[in-house]
């Protein structure tokens, strides 16, 4: 019998034809909707592989059910969504899709902080619902970028892609992260400070760390008073590290000036969600690295892992 694969979403034939042509390989048939908790069960319990999307919860349970399960590829390079911890014990192998998303990542990173100091989103509504009238010296105008200091908290492979284009904008850079980035400080100039310097001195600071349980609740409201008024805050990393509530007070209280947010505590937020009342808030669904090219990059490099696990090769980007 040959090894079945279970895919958790609907994704394209041709991403997934080397698969295909050699495992049974059985795919969640939507699109748009993540697959149900109890199917995900279901079919670990027959995988020898499960590609997963990161709104599944690869729990302890889940782990356990999958008997022969060898390999949980995880299509992100985030995988708080995978106890690894659980896997590692029940010698299962977890990969994530590291370094391709790197680029588009960062192009997403840095275009919302264009988007929020330039108020992109809220001038291009302006322009939709009919409301300009004539140009004005002041109308709309935002925060310059150029010339201004970054604080990159994380930097790990995107905060550094970051970091490269802040250069190209001629910007001071500041990062925070667990150890030293000898390269970052000599190729890009970057400046290694403490969590609270970096919050102090930054004009723009931009959040890339990991969801652990170090980094939960990170940007709080003590962080959020220490950095400058006209402070811009973007969070392309994982919603949790952002205590929302106090973003949302800090913004309303101005004492920050606007925020470019990829990623939310609980995802997706309906337009209800109090954040969008904002106007300095942009709010994007968890786009950091949707270009075709990248998400098939992403796809492929998924069934790679899982096509060397299943013929007992090494895997290309374990996590454990
Ligand atoms: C997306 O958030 C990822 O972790 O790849
Ligand atoms: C609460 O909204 C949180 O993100 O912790």
């Amino acid at each position: 019998m040959k090894p079945y694969v279970f895919i958790s979403r609907k994704l394209p034939e041709d991403a997934i034809a080397m698969l295909k042509e050699k495992y049974t390989v059985e795919m969640w048939d939507k699109e748009d909707v993540p697959v149900p908790y109890d199917v995900l069960l279901q079919e670990t319990r027959k995988a020898d592989a499960i590609l997963t999307m990161l709104s599944e919860p690869v729990n302890e349970e889940v782990l356990k059910a999958g008997e022969k399960l060898k390999i949980v590829a995880n299509m992100a390079v985030g995988y708080d969504n995978v106890d690894v911890e659980t896997a590692k014990r029940l010698g299962i192998t977890v990969t994530n899709t590291p370094d391709v998303l790197n680029d588009s990542t960062a192009d997403l990173t840095f275009a919302l902080v264009l988007a929020a100091a330039r108020r992109m989103v809220e001038a291009a509504e302006f322009v939709k619902e009919g409301n300009w009238k004539s140009w004005s010296p002041l109308l709309l105008a935002g925060q310059d970028v150029h010339h201004k200091t970054i604080g990159i908290v994380g930097m790990g492979n995107i905060g550094k892609t970051v970091a490269k284009r802040a250069a190209g904008f001629d910007m001071e850079i500041l990062y925070h992260n667990r150890s030293r980035k000898p390269d970052a400080e000599q190729e890009l100039g970057a400046q290694y400070v403490s969590f609270a310097e970096l919050l102090k001195r930054s004009d723009f600071v931009v959040c890339l760390t990991p969801l652990t349980e170090e980094t939960r609740d990170l940007f709080n409201r003590n962080a959020f008073r220490i950095m400058k008024d006209q402070a811009v805050f973007v969070n392309a990393s994982r919603g949790p590290v952002v205590n929302e509530n106090d973003l949302y007070e800090a913004l309303k209280a101005g004492e920050i000036a606007a925020a470019g947010l990829d990623v939310f505590a609980e995802e997706p937020i309906g337009a209800n969600h109090p954040l969008l009342e904002l106007k300095n808030v942009v709010a994007m669904p968890h786009i950091g690295s949707a270009s075709m090219e990248t998400r098939y990059a992403m796809m492929k490099l998924c069934a790679e892992n899982i096509d060397l696990i299943l013929s007992e090769e090494q895997p290309k980007t374990p996590v454990n």
